[in-house]
């Protein structure tokens, strides 16, 4: 594979091969785990929600205090070039806005910071493959807390994962290749880049508190309530999840994913549900839906700010 369709970043105001994208050891995206990011997909040479993706991006971003240097028509822009380039079809497109380091030297004030922004195309991630989402995959629900949300807000798209890393261990441990954390009151909230919805006693559930507000999330809500089926947005509990005749984890890396099994029990039959069956399809045939969707642009020149210069 040609080094470009491995990936193609955008660092310090240029495009390279995703292999050669670099950022400083100093900044506080890595030392402090101070960033944000977000990811959309592309999928048929079409963008899905890009619009939607932006918009929590951005106010990620403000609730952060972080400024990326770019405009949104620029981050926009960005994005299509590095899919452009890349040559993909199918890809996995990140965003991350950087607090940077600070610009006076010795200060650790981070109000003098100057933030960062890079971006990347890479072929397209899957948390559990079309392959295994036709037998669904298995979930374990671990027995560590997430970190609170008064502590580090959810919504706020971030890599604080050492909660959700350390929770899949423990689930690879069980065998088990998803996981869930629960919150401090043993409510489910969500795992490793996926939202969760267990079918049970006729409706869908889905946490409501303590999750990101996942785009893939957002889709499911809008097909159940167009395909009129119940959903509960709220407490979600592991007892719940045990009796559910269907679950799915929902990601932007994957799609509406079937779970077959919980801490080593079937999901009902043990085969992906019919209702999961149907939202899965459904979803996939919005990527070709105007409404939806927007087709990926051919390279052009770009204009950026002197910032990058
Ligand atoms: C913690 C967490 N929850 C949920 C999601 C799903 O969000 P989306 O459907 O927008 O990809 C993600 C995505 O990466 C995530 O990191």
């Amino acid at each position: 594979m040609d080094e470009v369709a491995q990936g193609v970043a955008f660092v310090d105001g240029r495009f390279r091969p995703v292999g050669e994208a670099r950022i400083s050891v100093l900044d506080m995206a890595l030392t402090k785990g101070d960033s944000t990011y977000d990811v959309v997909h592309v999928w048929k040479g079409r963008f899905y929600r890009l619009d939607s993706h932006l918009d929590r991006f951005q106010a990620s971003m403000n609730a952060l205090r972080l400024d990326p240097g770019l405009t949104r028509r620029q981050i926009e822009d960005v994005l299509h070039e590095c899919v452009s380039r890349a040559g993909l079809r199918d890809a996995y497109v990140s965003m991350t806005c950087t607090r940077g380091r600070t610009t006076v030297p010795g200060s650790r004030d981070i109000r003098n910071a100057r933030n960062g922004f890079y971006a990347f195309a890479v072929p397209f991630v899957w948390i559990t493959t079309p392959e295994q989402q036709e037998h669904g995959a298995s979930l374990w629900i671990s027995s560590r807390p997430r970190i609170a949300p008064e502590s580090v807000d959810p919504a706020v798209k971030n890599y604080h994962w050492l909660d959700i890393q350390m929770a899949q261990f423990e689930a690879y441990d069980h065998d088990a290749q998803l996981v869930v954390l629960r919150d401090q009151s043993g409510g489910i909230t969500e795992g490793a880049g996926y939202n969760i919805f267990a079918f049970v006693d006729d409706r869908w559930v889905t946490p409501k508190n303590g999750v990101l507000g996942g785009i893939t999330r957002q889709s499911v809500i809008e097909l159940l309530a167009e395909d009129g089926v119940a959903l509960d947005e709220g407490h979600l509990s592991a007892d719940a999840v045990l009796r559910a005749t269907e679950v799915v984890v929902t990601s932007t890396a994957g799609g509406v994913m079937p779970v077959t099994e919980v801490n080593g029990r079937p999901v009902g039959s043990g085969r992906p549900g019919p209702h999961t069956r149907r939202l899965r399809d459904r979803y996939w045939a919005r990527h070709g839906d105007d409404r939806w969707s927007t087709p990926v642009r051919p390279s052009r020149p770009m204009q950026l700010p002197e910032v990058f210069d």
